[in-house]
Parts: C-alpha cells; structure tokens; sequence
C-alpha cells in the first residue's frame, strides 16, 4: 500500500495528532519506560500546547502518515546546521510490519536531498531494541551516546544515530 505524508497544519489536526501520540506511546513505551515517565513526556512533548509552540515557534514540522482512510502513524522533523532532524517517527501498532516506516524514510531521503542537507539524526531510547534495528537496517548507524534531564527526576537515555543522504 503506497504511503502519503500530509503536513499537519490546522489545531483540529494537532488535536488529532496529540490523541493519536498519546495512543502509541501509552501502547509501546510501557516495557521501556514507567508509566509516570510515559504520562510526563506525552504533555511535555506532544500534548497540543507543546505541539502548537513546536510547529509555530520552533521550527518543527508534524506529518500524518497515511495510506487509505485515517492517519496510521505520524513524523515529526526539524531542519537544522544541513540536517534533517527526525524528532519523532510512529506507527500504530496494526500498521508496523508493513513496509510503511521503510516507504516514509524514503520519503524523508528525497525531502532531504530537495533542501540540500547532507544527513537524517534522530535519537532513540537505549532500550528500544527493535527500533534501533529497524533504523540500522534502513543505513542509521550509533554515533554516540546522549543521557537528557527532562525534569521531574525523569532522565532520557538515548542513543544518537545518523544516516547520510547520498545524492544521485
Ligand atoms: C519504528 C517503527 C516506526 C518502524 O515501522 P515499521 O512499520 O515497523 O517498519 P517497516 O515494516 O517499514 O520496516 C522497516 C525496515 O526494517 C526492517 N525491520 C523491521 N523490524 C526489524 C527488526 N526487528 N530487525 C531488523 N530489521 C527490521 C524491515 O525488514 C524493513 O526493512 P526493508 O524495507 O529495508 O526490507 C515502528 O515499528 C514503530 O512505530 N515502533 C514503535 C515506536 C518507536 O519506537 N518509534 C521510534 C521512536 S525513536
């Protein structure tokens, strides 16, 4: 099934794409991270205020993945110092193990190379196993490790990972 990316621009659609965060998180990071951490990241990072001020101030840019019907998992980039920061990238789970999330980074390549930026980062949980080796599979390798304090006794522990956008 072929996969569109719809940018996210009106406050129905960040209502919509808080509630659709929300979901996923709540549904995968219970095995990686408590549920007090999970509550504080979700309003911290992708409740509509924070949501608002990342898209109007900040330089985010949020994207519905799509197929047929209804979003099914959404991204969130940030161009930055001739990168392309992939802040956020989930699928529901019913959609993951379908090719989508190898159709959206092919996506992310050619918006990448339409900017001229030279490489895609993004950060990941230490503990997200399955994540990391979706992203070495797709050409993302670790280039260091990154422990942040977001408040509230609450540390992110993440690796860093890079893959470069070759131009052809
Ligand atoms: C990470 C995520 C977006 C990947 O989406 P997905 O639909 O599962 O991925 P795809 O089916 O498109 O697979 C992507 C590629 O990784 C490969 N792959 C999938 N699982 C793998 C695994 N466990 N080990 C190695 N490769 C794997 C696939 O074969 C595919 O490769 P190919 O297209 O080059 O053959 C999705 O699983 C997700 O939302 N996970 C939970 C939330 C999360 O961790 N998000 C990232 C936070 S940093």
């Amino acid at each position: 099934m072929q996969l569109s990316l719809a940018k996210i621009k009106s406050e129905k659609e960040i209502v919509s794409l808080a509630q659709l965060a929300s979901d996923i998180w709540h549904e995968y990071f219970v095995t990686i991270i408590s549920k007090e951490q999970i509550d504080y990241m979700v309003e911290k990072f992708q409740s509509v205020p924070a949501l608002t001020d990342q898209i109007t101030n900040q330089g985010y840019e949020y994207y519905f993945m799509t197929s047929q019907g209804d979003p099914m998992g959404y991204l969130g980039i940030k161009q930055d110092a001739g990168k392309l920061f992939l802040s956020k990238f989930y699928i529901q789970k019913e959609h993951r193990g379908k090719g989508y999330a190898s159709q959206a980074m092919e996506l992310l390549v050619e918006m990448g190379r339409k900017r001229n930026l030279g490489a895609i980062w993004l950060t990941v949980n230490r503990h997200n196993a399955s994540t990391i080796a979706v992203y070495e599979k797709k050409g993302f390798r670790i280039i260091r490790t990154q422990v942040a304090d977001i408040g509230n006794g609450f540390v992110m522990d993440d690796f860093v990972m890079e893959k470069e956008i070759e131009f052809i």
